[in-house]
């Protein structure tokens, strides 16, 4: 599969380098229709970016015509540890103190059914149909999950939903869960992608995604194409990549 991989160090400089290039897609956007569409990752991956954009404090982005999704979300309340509406809040939305009215949180506390219908009926009322996010960030899971599509599961082959449930049971997952997560379809319609792929456990799995075959529900971030996809590693990461020796 021939991807576009940007390396970097650490994930310090992927960061630094990330957040100004989310400026400059941020203020384009803006220029061209009035608004800049955020869908943020899970994981642990993204916080150093979510905390890179909070210190360059609340004029770097112009987070007045900015709307924060994300791009998947578990199943718990806000509060909880394993939510990334939390960790993003604490690393970067209360920061900056974020407007709430542009912060749109996925109510992962209700049934899932519900909060999936209810999520991809707010993008469809504000991006149409289907809903087209400037830039949707993306992590890679030790399993070649991204978002929350996971190997062997319904919403891999969902070509008509932008946001749904889907049934998972996967140690990674921990277990027999639900997750919420957007469809493949919606994240390739995206007008940018960014996966962002950090340290050398994922080293072993990023090389199969990139260069080995071709078995998406096997490795789903493997669905991951759209006009602007970048996959954005740090050295550790890239170790096994034969493309970028
Ligand atoms: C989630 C994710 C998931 C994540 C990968 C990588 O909710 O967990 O969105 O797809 O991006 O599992 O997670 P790490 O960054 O923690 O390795």
């Amino acid at each position: 599969m021939r991807a576009h991989v940007r390396r970097f160090a650490d994930v310090d400089e992927l960061s630094r380098i990330t957040a100004g290039e989310l400026q400059t897609i941020a203020h384009a956007a803006i220029a061209a229709r009035g608004s800049f569409h955020l869908a943020l990752s899970g994981g642990s991956t993204p916080r150093r970016l979510f905390e890179e954009l909070a210190a360059h404090g609340a004029s770097f982005l112009p987070w007045e015509a900015t709307h924060l999704w994300w791009s998947d979300e578990r199943h718990v309340p806000p509060e909880h540890p394993d939510s990334n509406y939390r960790m993003a809040k604490l690393a970067m939305i209360e920061p900056l103190g974020l407007d709430p009215v542009r912060v749109h949180r996925v109510a992962a506390e209700l049934d899932a059914g519900e909060a999936a219908r209810a999520y991809a009926q707010e993008m469809r009322d504000l991006l149409g149909e289907p809903p087209t996010f400037d830039v949707v960030l993306l992590g890679l899971g030790p399993d070649g999950h991204t978002a929350s599509l996971f190997p062997h599961t319904p919403a891999l082959h969902d070509l008509t939903h932008a946001f749904v449930a889907n049934p998972v049971d996967s140690p990674v997952a921990h277990g027999k869960t639900t997750r919420l997560t957007m469809t493949a379809a919606a994240i390739n319609a995206a007008r940018h992608v960014r996966v962002l792929v950090c340290g050398a456990d994922k080293a072993a799995i990023l090389a199969r995604v990139l260069e080995g075959p071709r078995t998406p529900d096997d490795l789903p971030a493997q669905l991951i194409r759209g006009a602007d996809v970048a996959w954005l590693v740090d050295d550790a990461a890239a170790q096994q990549l034969k493309g970028l020796a």
